[in-house]
């Protein structure tokens, strides 16, 4: 039996928790959301800056910060655009922890990564702590099965369970590349430990690779023995680590049905970290690259109920007004960590640049980066 310790929870953005993908304070002072300067502002801080600065967008970014983007993608595209820009003096991303984290590990020691606010974290990142995921592995190891097991993690995880994995022969994966990352891992092991994001874990494995939902189990880090006995640890072939997105999970079988029945003909198109019943009932199923992709080849005149970031949903039905483009949830569902770099703090950011001060510097330690990096690079380098 493993104990377990349970993490401790703290307020969004107050007090130090290093071990969390939620950072720290901000510090400084911020300018007014009201003041009707800041889009000016972000432009001449950016002007001056030239060339030294890069500035990438996720795309769950607000609209006021997103027009400042140099380049606009999804987590894989955004890590690869980093480390295509080594001339950049500072990236600021604007985007969430883990992103950052992965840019510092795949940029050059001389270039600074800026998160505009620290507490821009991710609650899904935040379900996997190293400990927690130490203690999995050597259940594992007690069970015998460790060494005939692949750790497998999204992106979506902080820098030191990428390091975990690196160090354990395993890879990291995106919503884009998950059955390349299994169909890899499955070649060198038996079983895969897949983190911190059940859901694409378990719709990578059923719906992609064909094993049922028998062949998965869902290993709870709050529970002795993860909540499973040792013989279905033995059976599994997935074990799934009990993480979620917020935003994605709240998507459920009633909104599908609800908006098929008021909009028939409707195509449900959703995000792989959505719940396993609401990607196999919806017609496409794909990345946040993916869904752009699919929205602009649809025809004029057809209408698609979209399951991921609202801010995402709202620019795409802007950008294509001869389709009709609705939020699959009936209630509003930002990413409200996403939503904390907002204009104030990427203004705040680029003139703290400005005035040669480095804010929010995100720094990987170089044993972590350089493990986390084998396991990025292994992805990179998927067929
Ligand atoms: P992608 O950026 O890989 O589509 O992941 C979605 C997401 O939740 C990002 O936080
Ligand atoms: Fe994390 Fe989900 Fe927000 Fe992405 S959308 S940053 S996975 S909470």
């Amino acid at each position: 039996m493993v104990s377990v310790s349970a993490p401790v929870l703290l307020l969004l953005g107050r007090g130090k928790d290093s071990a969390s993908e939620r950072g720290v304070d901000c510090p400084g002072e911020l300018p007014a959301p009201s003041d009707p300067g800041l889009v000016e502002r972000a432009r001449a801080a950016k002007a001056a800056l030239g060339d030294r600065v890069f500035v990438l967008g996720h795309h769950y970014q607000r609209d006021e910060v997103i027009q400042f983007a140099d380049v606009t993608g999804d987590s894989f595209k955004l890590a690869r655009e980093a480390a295509a820009r080594p001339d950049a003096e500072f990236i600021v991303f604007c985007g969430v922890h883990f992103m950052a984290e992965s840019a510092d590990i795949l940029t050059t020691d001389a270039q600074r990564v800026v998160l505009p606010d620290l507490a821009a974290g991710c609650s899904m990142a935040d379900m996997a702590v190293l400990e927690q995921v130490q203690q999995a592995w050597e259940l594992l190891t007690d069970l015998g099965v460790a060494d005939r097991t692949i750790p497998v993690t999204y992106m979506n995880s902080s820098a030191d369970i990428k390091g975990f994995v690196g160090r354990n022969k395993g890879v990291v994966c995106t919503s884009s590349n998950a059955k390349r990352a299994l169909d890899w891992a499955f070649a060198r092991g038996e079983k895969v430990l897949f983190l911190p994001d059940q859901h694409l874990g378990r719709n990578t494995a059923v719906l992609e690779m064909g094993l049922s939902l028998d062949d998965c189990v869902l290993y709870d880090p709050h529970k002795p023995n993860g909540g499973l006995t040792d013989q279905q640890i033995r059976d599994a072939k997935m074990i799934l680590w009990r993480g979620h997105c917020s935003v994605h999970g709240r998507f459920t079988l009633e909104c599908v049905d609800a908006i098929r029945e008021q909009v028939p003909g409707v195509n449900v198109l959703v995000h792989p970290e959505c719940r396993h019943e609401v990607v196999n009932s919806a017609d496409f199923v794909g990345s946040t690259e993916y869904i752009i992709k699919m929205l602009e080849q649809a025809p004029a005149g057809s209408a698609w109920a979209v399951g991921t970031e609202l801010n995402l949903v709202r620019r795409l039905a802007n950008r294509h007004p001869d389709k009709q483009i609705m939020f699959l949830d009936k209630t509003v569902c930002y990413c409200s960590t996403m939503n904390r770099i907002d204009l104030p703090h990427l203004v705040w950011a680029l003139e703290e640049l400005v005035a040669g001060r480095v804010p929010n510097q995100i720094t990987v330690d170089p044993d972590t980066a350089h493990h986390a990096r084998v396991a990025l690079d292994q992805m990179l380098a998927l067929p």
